[in-house]
């Protein structure tokens, strides 16, 4: 049985030496059938005694779409079915409308980009705080969408009015920078990188300025500024293609309109403003920290967007997002909070595979073709395990639909981002996206070409040469785990899997999804 010790002890055995003890643990769990899962017992949370009660930070931990909104959906139901708990405000604190979380009730589904997952809670609230960075525009055809399937939103949704303010100018600069720079090319054109640069440098504009009544100004100049640097480059602001959010969202596909003259501009601008005002949305949210701390009967949710492994410090460096994408990032992301302050600090784990959007290329990357079909008949085992996933799991981009890369699960990169990203238990996505027939390969560490042990590290230079090991262990019928109410319920293979993970990371796994509703959660 694992012990008091055991866990933090593993942690460390993962970020120092991740090959260390591999095969006791393997037998442990595979040959001894010692399968234990969740917080040991009598563990000791110390910093849970010091926290503000009824709050938790919600945080991916490998490259995004691990299930994030679902699992905020979840908490919130958990959270409410405390009585005296009349209110859960959730709270995002970094990116923009480069993220999407899928939320779903009674099979209606909901792309959320800005708006925290809080949707389809009466008694939900929710924060876009000053780490944020917001395009107005996009924001208001985000609450009309959302407003058309769930209803008004109106005092229930705030945005800070220290957010970053993204306009197509950020946005025509990160097409430039695509052209300049391979790096930028993964991105997902939003204008985040630009956006946080802005904030940096100390040149960038936050949501107060477009609500000053001298917007039309401030907001002129800067558009001169852009035209003066485009011609600079020997190119022309006014015809840059830029994402259009709007029609994105109608169509499903990426679409781009041309950014216009300085008049278009501003009128665009004028149009989200107005509509802003009108709202009376944008507000002081600091204050509204102050005042919600105090409340014992209003929980809070942190919902972080991306993941560790996208963080722009941590992350797989130079395909990153520009945020910190970690539970630390709540600190800078609303200017109250301290991770200390959240009493449950989960980390949200796709198993068993990894998705990944951008351009980057793990070393447990499977090569598949972008159009399933293309998928040639001799394909290896492994690509046609990608396939089924990719088809599955529906692997596409939230917004665009681009078809993700399907990665192998790699422990040492995941026992990193567990350690970088302030969290401290696990819960499990995509448990039922698994076959009987499939056999299961796990990276436990990586060597060189000599077959010296190599440490994970973060930025994708250090992972050029590394060669993954693997162990390959059983599959589970997925399907059966969505019927399982339970954990004993789970197959006994899913059971070994998610118990051979929790040995490895040294993080105890808490719980797990099994489906696409609400109900398909298992907490243990
Ligand atoms: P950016 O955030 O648009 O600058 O994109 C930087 C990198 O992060 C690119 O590789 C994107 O594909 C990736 N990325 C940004 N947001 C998400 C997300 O929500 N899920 C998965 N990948 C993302």
């Amino acid at each position: 049985m694992l012990t008091k010790h055991s866990l933090p002890h593993k942690q460390s055995l993962t970020f120092f030496d991740s090959h260390y003890n591999l095969e006791e643990d393997v037998q442990t769990v595979y040959e001894k059938n010692q399968i234990v899962i969740g917080w040991p017992e009598k563990e000791e949370r110390i910093f849970a005694k010091l926290s503000r009660p009824n709050t938790a930070a919600i945080v991916g931990i490998a490259l995004g779409d691990e299930g994030k909104g679902r699992l905020v959906d979840n908490k919130i139901e958990t959270l409410l079915k405390n009585k005296k708990i009349k209110h859960v405000v959730v709270i995002r604190y970094q990116g923009g409308s480069n993220a999407g979380h899928t939320v779903e009730k009674k099979g209606q589904k909901l792309a959320l980009h800005l708006i925290p997952s809080f949707v389809f809670h009466e008694q939900g609230l929710g924060i876009m705080d000053q780490g944020m960075v917001v395009h107005p525009e996009d924001l208001q055809t985000e609450v009309s969408y959302v407003e058309e399937m769930v209803g008004s939103l109106q005092d229930r949704l705030f945005l800070s009015e220290d957010a970053v303010l993204c306009t197509d100018l950020e946005r025509a600069e990160e097409v430039h920078n695509r052209a300049l720079t391979d790096h930028a090319k993964g991105g997902t054109g939003r204008g985040i990188g630009p956006s946080y640069a802005h904030h940096y440098d100390k040149s960038g504009l936050r949501m107060y300025d477009l609500l000053n009544p001298s917007w039309e100004e401030i907001l002129s100049k800067r558009y001169e500024q852009y035209d003066k640097l485009f011609s600079g480059f020997g190119e022309s602001l006014s015809s840059t293609n830029v994402p259009d959010f709007a029609t994105t969202v109608k169509s499903g596909k990426a679409t781009t309109r041309k950014l216009g003259d300085k008049r278009t501009f501003l009128k665009r601008l004028e149009i989200a403003r107005f509509w802003l005002l009108k709202r009376e949305i944008v507000t002081n949210t600091y204050l509204l920290h102050r005042k919600f701390f105090k409340r014992a009967e209003v929980a809070i949710l942190f919902e972080g967007a991306q993941a560790a492994g996208l963080d722009s410090w941590t992350g797989t460096r130079p395909d990153v997002t520009e945020s910190n994408t970690t539970a630390h990032g709540v600190r800078d992301g609303t200017g109250f909070w301290q991770l200390h302050d959240i009493t449950e600090r989960i980390g949200i784990l796709k198993m068993p595979y990894t998705s990944s959007v951008g351009a980057r290329r793990m070393p447990t990357h499977i090569d598949l073709p972008k159009k399933l079909s293309d998928l040639s008949s001799d394909a290896t085992p492994e690509q046609k395990w990608a396939a089924f996933i990719r088809d599955e799991a529906q692997e596409y981009g939230t917004t665009t639909g681009r078809p993700r890369d399907i990665n192998l699960l790699d422990l040492p990169f995941i026992g990193y981002n567990c350690r970088i990203a302030g969290i401290e238990s696990i819960i499990g996505t995509h448990l039922d996206i698994c076959q009987e027939k499939d056999q299961i390969k796990i990276c436990t560490h990586y060597t060189n070409k000599r077959g010296d042990p190599v440490p994970y590290q973060p930025g994708l230079r250090h992972l050029q040469e590394v060669i993954p090991q693997y162990v390959v262990v059983p599959g589970w019928n997925g399907k059966a785990c969505q019927k399982a109410k339970a954990f004993d319920d789970l197959p006994i293979h899913a059971q070994k899997f998610l118990a051979f993970l929790q040995l490895r990371l040294g993080f105890p796994i808490t719980g797990v999804t099994t489906g696409p509703s609400r109900s398909n959660f298992l907490s243990f």
